[in-house]
């Protein structure tokens, strides 16, 4: 570990942004300005900025290997340099034919093989190694893509406490989708590494959060989760553009000669734009069709309106591109064949990358842009059209598939899989007033200023930095081994203690059927000698009713509180002191039941003093808008006749509102008498009991750390550990 450098931001993605090519052995670079180096070179200087990545070449020799290393390092950039087989396998394959395919929602095109598996985890190891030549604990790791998901987890084992962000530039899908991947769970393991995950939208963010708790069962709160002692954030973080970059672009002398050297070339023709890397997810055989279909359907246009389609090449050693390829090159040649008048061409054919000043000047020249993907992360182009257009009017057209469709509500929003819908919006398109395309352009322009790429990628850096230093302070909560020893010390130096435990989720760990939550002999033996020991109160308090209390520690001598201490029995005898009131209980469990009834797997709980609603073995998804309308359907029937409505882990509960933890232990014990307070929960109700003890009690949240506690311990087999030292 290098504690002396500065704190560093490294950037970890397949490829650099730049690309390196051999030309008679010697070595030429192209730097690439795409989004996200522009996004980096604009984030605060404090950080020393450093890149990972493929630089794009492949070669076997070390001379050339070191000459590369060497005028990357210049850069700060670090190549990690890859055997071709493990390129195609990982990159093409793996990545590219697997994971690609799937997360835009093309399940056939998705291939499982183990070998392009290996691979992936190979490669991702090799991209670990160099990370771990680079960083140190103090730096922020920021991963890219698809590519390296898992990567996160493999820095987390290696360097514990460094900030690692991850951000996933494509869509994630649906957990019925990449529930069919053999590799599900590995993958989710390796992002859980990171502390902050990031998507282009919340509903890729929903997806992941959703096939997150389906496949591994961790729940989040909010925008958070907790996984092995850490607490992680997802949120969406939308990406931007350059956005005054493409804005003046028109102003810069090139741009302008080349945007009028483009009108020249099309005179007063209308043009409709189309800007793609040659992708099947971004739906260019559809749109072709729909603009055949504009030209059947509105033969007007027929001689007056060309489509200029650039498509960049993209992955084609990757069979399914090339296939692709093939088919929109006899589509275009057919349009072309069919509709082509002396002097019009429909399609203006361009299969090519093009320069930034190229580009800005074909978005600002053309009338339309026509961007429908059949799925896209986000759409960058989208976003470059609108801004490039500066003052002059213009009409988006975006496919509602695009994460970019989110922001750029005043683009003409179309389903890109509905061809005669594409072809109907161009023709409203090319009719639509000019007032009307300034204001929708106006519109989407204030939006992009305002978010623009260095706004994103600052504020995902500022995020992961809150994620840290909330992780720091929850980190302090967490029992260390030390102060294990404290506590057990101080219990043995102490002679009035006090032990009050909760029992489900504390004691035994939770089971799908209550009934067979029981504790085993060890259990009853360690709870036994805690009794009895001199000068030792055990006190077990539980949301259970007497009956099960009774049925499992009735033969030790402690004291039992059933239903959070409506009744309890001390000193060997069981007493109520609940209101027999029970008039309200038929409303509220109608309303429970109504419930219950259209929810499989839950039911309702009748006690003494409370009436519980039970979803633990419910779907999830379910569960929660059931809870949310159980909840709306009580809360007015509950404030009526002033009962308490509670939320507890998988469970909703209502019951007069004198009996909960911290009532119960207000009005048993004298705290004050005791010289050391030992109380452990794991469940909101516990809460209670913790607030209400003195500062100086050893209070204890089994599980995700809380608010009243002042330790938490990660599972019930810890916190028994800790009660076995106090003994020992
Ligand atoms: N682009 C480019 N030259 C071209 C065509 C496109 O540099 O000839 C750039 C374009 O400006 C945009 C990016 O490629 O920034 C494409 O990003 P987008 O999000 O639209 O699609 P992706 O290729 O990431 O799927
Ligand atoms: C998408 C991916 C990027 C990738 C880019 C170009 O935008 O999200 O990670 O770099 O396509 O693809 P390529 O395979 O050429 O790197």
């Amino acid at each position: 570990m290098k504690t002396s450098d500065p704190k560093k931001l490294i950037i970890v993605s397949n490829r650099l942004p730049v690309k390196a090519e051999l030309r008679d052995e010697i070595i030429h670079f192209e730097k690439s300005a795409g989004g996200l180096a522009t996004g980096l070179n604009s984030l605060g200087v404090s950080y020393d900025k450093h890149w990972i990545g493929w630089p794009g070449i492949h070669t076997d020799n070390d001379q050339t290997e070191k000459e590369l290393n060497l005028s990357l390092e210049n850069y700060n950039f670090h190549p990690v340099f890859m055997w071709e087989k493990d390129i195609e396998l990982y990159y093409e394959g793996y990545s590219n034919s697997t994971l690609w395919p799937l997360f835009h929602y093309f399940y056939v095109y998705t291939t499982h093989d183990q070998e392009t598996w290996e691979a992936y985890k190979r490669v991702n190891a090799l991209f670990l190694e160099k990370v771990l030549e680079v960083a140190s604990e103090h730096d922020i790791i920021w991963i890219q893509d698809y590519h390296l998901m898992l990567l996160p987890m493999m820095v987390r084992e290696h360097l514990p406490s460094v900030r690692i962000g991850f951000f996933l530039h494509i869509p994630f899908p649906s957990f019925e989708l990449f529930r069919t991947l053999e590799n599900r769970q590995e993958l989710l393991t390796g992002l859980l590494g990171a502390d902050l995950i990031g998507f282009h939208t919340f509903t890729y963010m929903r997806h992941f959060l959703s096939a997150l708790y389906r496949i591994t069962g961790i729940e989040s709160d909010d925008n958070t989760f907790h996984f092995r002692n850490r607490t992680l954030s997802v949120d969406a973080f939308p990406m931007g553009i350059n956005y005054d970059n493409f804005f003046n672009a028109h102003k810069q002398p090139d741009v302008a000669r080349i945007a009028s050297q483009f009108r020249e070339r099309y005179r007063d023709r209308r043009l409709v734009l189309s800007v793609d890397r040659l992708d099947y997810s971004k739906g260019i055989p559809l749109r072709l069709e729909a603009f055949r279909l504009l030209l059947q359907r509105y033969p007007q246009w027929r001689g007056h309106v060309s489509l200029v389609m650039i498509l960049v090449p993209s992955r084609d050693s990757v069979d399914r591109y090339h296939d692709l390829k093939v088919g929109i090159d006899e589509a275009i040649g057919n349009i072309n064949g069919t509709f082509s008048q002396e002097g019009w061409i429909p399609i203006h054919y361009f299969y090519k990358g093009f320069s930034f000043s190229e580009l800005a000047a074909y978005y600002h020249e053309s009338d339309v842009a026509l961007v429908t993907p059949l799925r896209d992360g986000m759409n960058l182009v989208a976003k470059e059209y609108v801004a490039a257009k500066a003052g002059k009017p213009g009409v988006l057209i975006l496919s509602e598939l695009a994460g970019a469709a989110i922001e750029l509500t005043e683009a003409l929003q179309v389903n890109p899989n509905n061809i005669g819908e594409i072809a109907d919006t161009l023709h409203r398109a090319l009719l639509m007033p000019r007032e009307d395309q300034l204001a929708r352009l106006a519109g989407m322009q204030a939006k992009l200023k305002k978010h623009d790429v260095a706004r994103w990628a600052a504020d995902f850096i500022d995020k992961l930095e809150c994620v840290h230093i909330k992780q720091r302070d929850i980190k302090k909560k967490y029992l260390r081994p030390n102060q294990a020893r404290e506590i057990a010390s101080a219990f043995k130096k102490a002679h009035k203690r006090l032990l009050i435990l909760d029992y489900d989720g504390t004691l035994v760990p939770f089971h799908n059927d209550p009934a067979k939550a029981l504790p085993d002999p060890s259990l009853k033996r360690l709870l036994q000698s805690l009794a009895g020991t001199a000068g030792v109160e055990l006190a077990i308090i539980s949301g259970r009713n007497k009956e099960f209390l009774e049925s499992i520690f009735g033969d030790l001598a402690i004291a039992l509180f059933a239903e959070h201490g409506a009744l309890r029995r001390v000193a060997g005898q069981w007493e109520s002191v609940y209101r027999k009131d029970l008039a309200w209980q038929p409303e509220i469990r109608r309303i429970m039941q109504e419930v219950s009834d259209s929810t499989p797997g839950s039911h309702v709980e009748k006690k003494n003093t409370a009436l519980v609603w039970h979803y633990r073995n419910s779907d999830k998804w379910l569960a929660d808008l059931r809870s949310a309308q159980l909840v709306n359907k009580l809360i007015y029937p509950c404030t009526r006749r002033q009962l308490h409505l509670m939320r507890g882990d998988k469970i909703i509960e209502v019951k007069p509102s004198e009996y909960t933890k911290g009532t119960t232990i207000r009005t048993f014990f004298r705290c004050d008498e005791y010289d050391f307070i030992l109380a452990a929960g794991d469940d909101t109700t516990d809460e209670d009991m913790f607030a209400i003890l003195p500062r100086e009690a050893v209070t204890i949240k089994v599980g995700t750390p809380s608010e009243y506690s002042r330790y938490t311990i990660d599972n019930n087999g810890e916190l028994l550990k800790l009660l076995r030292l106090l003994i020992k």
